[in-house]
Parts: structure tokens; C-alpha cells; sequence
């Protein structure tokens, strides 16, 4: 009687443990910006649960938020952090204490494993920042490795599509001239380090811009006649992977093809204003949702179709103190109270409201 009772927990145990590998095998492979330039958003510990419902196993911060972090710790989400001071982390010493004082108090915890110094700098147009990237990059990589953790976390930043000057057709995909000096030495050390090349792409610029000459379908992942490149041959049924396409081509000009093509921003807007053609709810979801469809089939591009497209939606929530035009502050999957701003098939939901101050939270996820 009693060997049998523990026969039935063991197998039961083993049940638990098989079913745990299959809803972790089960998650989507994308992954979400979770931005908070906002000042509504829930709860670091209420968003922990929202991710978890949603299977999302990766997040990408535009900071080292140590509030984020600890709410995930023991979780099985891997994360993306973000450094903005570029002087700072061309300094060794400096460098050394951000990793110091940002990573290794949460890594043992929370899989930390890409940090992006800097965001679309290049977008600037100011020199002495575009100069100061790759040193600030090399400075952190150098961190990493004398703290034994160059193998764990990756070093890199993330473009704006504006980088290149041509991107059409993708096989022409350059860079604008005036980068090249910086862009040259950049690809060097992804290639050295085997970190990836990101890049936020967003169609719907293209599609706002010229409404009339760019097909909606072609945009949004729907049925359409597409284009082909002629100097491949490859043809291509939507925007997104021939602006992919086109970053590789940029980079194959400059001598490699031994760098790999992320995506660390995609999305649409659900509002805009009346002069930013396309921002509807009903674009927003056809577009996030089809993509999410090209995710799950672990499609490549047409130039790389055996590399499964790395994809970060933009964002989690809608922003609202980001500044700008109206479509800005609304390129959220959810509202910050926990509504899905339109159903894309995945059935998230925010946990019943817990009082807690920010500076609780920590403590109260890792103790949950
Ligand atoms: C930076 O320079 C590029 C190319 O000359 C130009 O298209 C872009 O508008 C400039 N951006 C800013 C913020 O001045
Ligand atoms: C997450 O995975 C579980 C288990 O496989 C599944 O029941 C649930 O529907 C998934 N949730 C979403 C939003 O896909
Ligand atoms: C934080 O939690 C502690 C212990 O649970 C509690 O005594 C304290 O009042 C809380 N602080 C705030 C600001 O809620």
C-alpha cells in the first residue's frame, strides 16, 4: 500500500516534469520590448505574470532595470538589458563597475543574455557619439570578459533601418555612405565576438510615407502579388523580410557574411494621427498577428531561408509620456491596465490586483 502511493507521486512527479518540458518547448519564439516611458504601467510582479501567460520567453529593457530583473528572477525568460552612457562604458574601470553593479547581482537569477549599448545612435548624426559606440562596446564586452562572463552574454546595439540608403531591391541593400567608417569596424567585432547584427524595422514607416505606391497587403503579411529582386531572383511577399534581406546585402558589401540579422524592434501602431496613414487597431492586429504566424512556421528570408527570423515585437504596453507624433505612444499589444489593445490569439491577462509599493515588489516575487 504504501510502496504503491509512492509509486503513483513518482509517476505523477514525472508527469509534472513532462508536461513543465512540453509547455516550455510550447512557447512562441518571439520575443517583446518591454519600454516604459510611461507612468501608469502595472506592477513589475503583475507584469511577470502577464509575460508568463503569454509563454513569451524573452524580453527586451532599454535600461538594467533591477526592479524588472528581480521580478523574473527564476523564471524562464531570458533578457536583453540596454546601456545609453557610451562615455561611461568606454571606460574600462566604469565599465567594469556597470556590469559589476547591473549584471552580476542578477544573472545567477535571471538569464541576462545580450546587452545592446546604445539605441539607433547613428540616427543622430552626431560624430562624436557614432565614434564613441564601438569603443563604449568593446569597453563592456572587455567587463564581461575579465568578470568570466563573456560566454553567457553577448555585446551589440540596435540600428535604425535609416542606417542604410538603399534598400531596395534587398539585394542592393547598402549603407549610407557617410556610417561606413563606423559600420566598417562595428561588423569586424560581431564577427570577431559572434554577437548579432540588430536592427528595428518597421514597414509601416514606408507603407505612412507612401501610401499609394506601397500595397497595404504587401505590408501586413497578406496575400499579394509581392516583387521580385531582379538580380536574384528571390521573390519577395511582404516588406519586413526584404528590409531583413536588404541589411544583409549592406553587410555582405562591406565583406561579411558571417554576421546574423535580427530583428530588435518590429510593430504597428493602433492610433495615429490623421496624417499617419494606416495606424488602425485592424492594421495593428493583422499585422502582429500574421507575423506571429511566419514566427511559429520558423520561416527564414528568401536570401537566408534557413535562418528562422529573430523577432522583438514593439512593445508590450502603450507609453504614454513618449514624445512624438500620436502613433507613438500606441504601438502597445496591451493597455497598462491589462487589456489586450486587440486580440492577436494570445489570451494574456493580468492576475488579480496586488497592493504593493514598487520598492515591495522585489522581494515579494522572489519570495513567490
Ligand atoms: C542625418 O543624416 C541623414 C543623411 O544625411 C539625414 O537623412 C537625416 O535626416 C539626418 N538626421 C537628423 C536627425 O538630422
Ligand atoms: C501557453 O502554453 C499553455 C500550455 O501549453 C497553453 O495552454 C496556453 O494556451 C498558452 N498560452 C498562450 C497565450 O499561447
Ligand atoms: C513593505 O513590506 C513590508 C513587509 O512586508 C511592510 O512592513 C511595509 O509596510 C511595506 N512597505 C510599503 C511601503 O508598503
Amino acid at each position: 500500500m504504501a510502496f504503491s502511493s509512492f509509486f503513483f507521486t513518482l509517476l505523477f512527479l514525472l508527469f509534472l516534469t513532462v508536461s513543465d518540458l512540453f509547455v516550455h518547448t510550447r512557447g512562441l519564439n518571439f520575443g517583446i520590448n518591454y519600454g516604459q516611458k510611461a507612468n501608469n504601467l502595472p506592477s513589475y510582479s503583475r507584469v511577470a505574470s502577464l509575460i508568463k501567460s503569454l509563454n513569451v520567453t524573452r524580453i527586451k529593457l532599454y535600461d538594467a532595470d533591477p526592479n524588472v530583473l528581480s521580478a523574473f528572477s527564476n523564471s524562464n525568460v531570458e533578457f536583453i538589458i540596454g546601456v545609453d552612457d557610451l562615455q561611461s562604458m568606454k571606460d574600462p574601470s566604469k565599465a567594469q563597475s556597470w556590469i559589476q553593479d547591473n549584471v552580476q547581482p542578477y544573472i545567477s537569477q535571471t538569464k541576462i543574455t545580450c546587452i545592446t549599448v546604445g539605441n539607433e545612435v547613428f540616427t543622430y548624426n552626431d560624430t562624436q557619439l557614432s565614434a564613441n559606440l564601438l569603443p563604449a562596446m568593446q569597453g563592456v564586452y572587455n567587463a564581461l570578459g575579465s568578470l568570466g562572463l563573456a560566454q553567457q552574454v553577448t555585446v551589440t546595439t540596435a540600428h535604425s533601418f535609416n542606417i542604410l540608403a538603399t534598400s531596395f531591391p534587398p539585394s542592393s541593400g547598402a549603407f549610407r555612405q557617410d556610417l561606413i567608417q563606423y559600420i566598417q569596424p562595428l561588423l569586424a567585432f560581431h564577427a570577431q565576438t559572434k554577437s548579432p547584427f540588430l536592427i528595428n524595422a518597421y514597414p509601416f514607416f514606408s507603407y505612412k510615407d507612401n501610401p499609394d505606391q506601397i500595397s497595404l497587403s504587401y505590408v501586413l503579411f497578406q496575400p499579394n502579388p509581392g516583387s521580385t529582386d531582379p538580380y536574384t531572383n528571390l521573390h519577395y511577399d511582404n516588406m519586413l523580410y526584404a528590409q531583413i534581406d536588404a541589411v544583409y546585402a549592406a553587410i555582405k558589401a562591406l565583406g561579411h557574411t558571417d554576421i546574423e540579422v535580427r530583428i530588435s524592434e518590429t510593430g504597428w501602431p493602433s492610433k495615429g494621427d490623421p496624417d499617419e496613414v494606416g495606424a488602425t487597431p485592424e492594421n495593428a492586429e493583422i499585422y502582429n498577428s500574421n507575423l506571429l504566424k511566419r514566427i511559429e512556421q520558423k520561416q527564414g528570408t528568401p536570401a537566408r531561408p534557413s535562418v528562422p527570423i529573430d523577432i522583438f515585437v514593439f512593445a508590450l504596453f502603450n507609453e504614454d509620456m513618449k514624445p512624438g507624433p500620436v502613433s507613438e505612444r500606441n504601438y502597445g499589444l496591451y493597455y497598462p491596465n491589462g487589456t489586450p489593445v486587440y486580440n492577436i490569439g494570445l489570451q494574456g491577462y493580468l492576475p488579480e490586483l496586488v497592493i504593493e509599493s514598487k520598492s515591495n515588489v522585489s522581494r515579494h516575487t522572489r519570495n513567490s
